[in-house]
């Protein structure tokens, strides 16, 4: 479970220091958001838990008018660092309370939107942050057991950890898999006023790598014991496991290595809706 306090918190700071592994991970499911926006020219676009700013980037490059909304103020530091980023606004709060001035024309999230300790009030805060009409496009994760960023570091830590340790993280709840059922977030975004919900799956390879090694198995082992569902269940574990899950998740990956990076099977939603 990741919610409000993780993210300000200790989660925030892990991702923050693994920025340069977000894109990897969440890119190939995220470009789906982007491309459901179309056309955003002139438009000012909120997005929403924009964290390290590659989606804010990727829509200012594309000719929006972009505001980065996140409650992770060691994120927003990555992402005011980034070249482009005088030509965003960044707006470091919690994006259910935030008012601002000036409605927006689209709202855009990659994988922030499942983090609400209170959906119900935050999807309705969002809406009259909109024009009437305003687009809306979310990605978020598909249930865990179709990510392989979840299930190959789990499968292979499960001989040295055990059954318990490794099981799969919970699909309700604020958490990354939070979205998982459309069942959950349908009628969630609809009583919130949000008009012609719709979402198609979008299952695409992704890479999981952080640092600059030159081996593509050990930036991946380095990613998975640092952020994710294995790595949240590793911080009670003594140094010798933690060698013995790492020789472990090495056997793993490497087969899964494709031009120079280990790639592994994602599965998200792509979400759009309107204000
Ligand atoms: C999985 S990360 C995704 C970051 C970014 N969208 C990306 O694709 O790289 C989730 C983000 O949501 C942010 N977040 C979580 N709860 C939030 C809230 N209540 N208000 C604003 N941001 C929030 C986190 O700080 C984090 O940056």
């Amino acid at each position: 479970m990741s919610g409000l306090e993780d993210w300000t918190g200790r989660v925030g700071r892990e991702w923050a220091d693994k920025a340069d592994a977000m894109d990897g991970l969440l890119g190939p499911v995220g470009a789906a958001g982007i491309d459901a926006l179309g056309d955003v020219r002139g438009q000012r676009v909120l997005d929403l838990g924009c964290g390290a700013g590659d989606t804010a980037f990727a829509l200012t490059v594309a000719g929006a008018q972009v505001t980065g909304l996140d409650v992770s103020g060691d994120l927003l530091a990555v992402a005011r660092g980034q070249d482009t980023a005088q030509r965003i606004e960044w707006v470091h709060d919690d994006a259910a309370r935030h008012e601002f001035d000036v409605p927006f024309d689209a709202l855009h999230s990659r994988c922030g939107a499942m983090f609400f300790d209170a959906p119900e009030q935050a999807w309705g805060h969002l809406h009259a942050q909109m024009k009437p009409g305003g687009k809306l496009s979310v990605t978020c994760w598909r249930e865990a057991a179709l990510n392989g960023w979840v299930t190959v570091p789990l499968v292979a830590a499960r001989p040295v950890l055990g059954k318990d340790v490794t099981r799969p993280p919970s699909l309700s709840g604020p958490g990354p898999f939070g979205w998982a059922d459309p069942d959950y977030f349908a009628p969630l975004l609809r009583d919130a006023g949000w008009q012609d919900v719709e979402w198609q799956a979008v299952d695409r390879p992704a890479r999981i790598a952080t640092g600059n090694d030159p081996d593509p198995v050990v930036r991946a082992v380095a990613f998975v014991m640092r952020i994710g569902t294995l790595a949240s269940r590793l911080r009670q574990v003594d140094p010798d496991t933690r060698a013995r899950v790492a020789a472990a998740l090495t056997d793993a990956f490497s087969p899964l290595v494709r031009d120079g990076y280990v790639e592994v099977p994602t599965a998200g939603w792509c979400i759009t809706a309107k204000a």
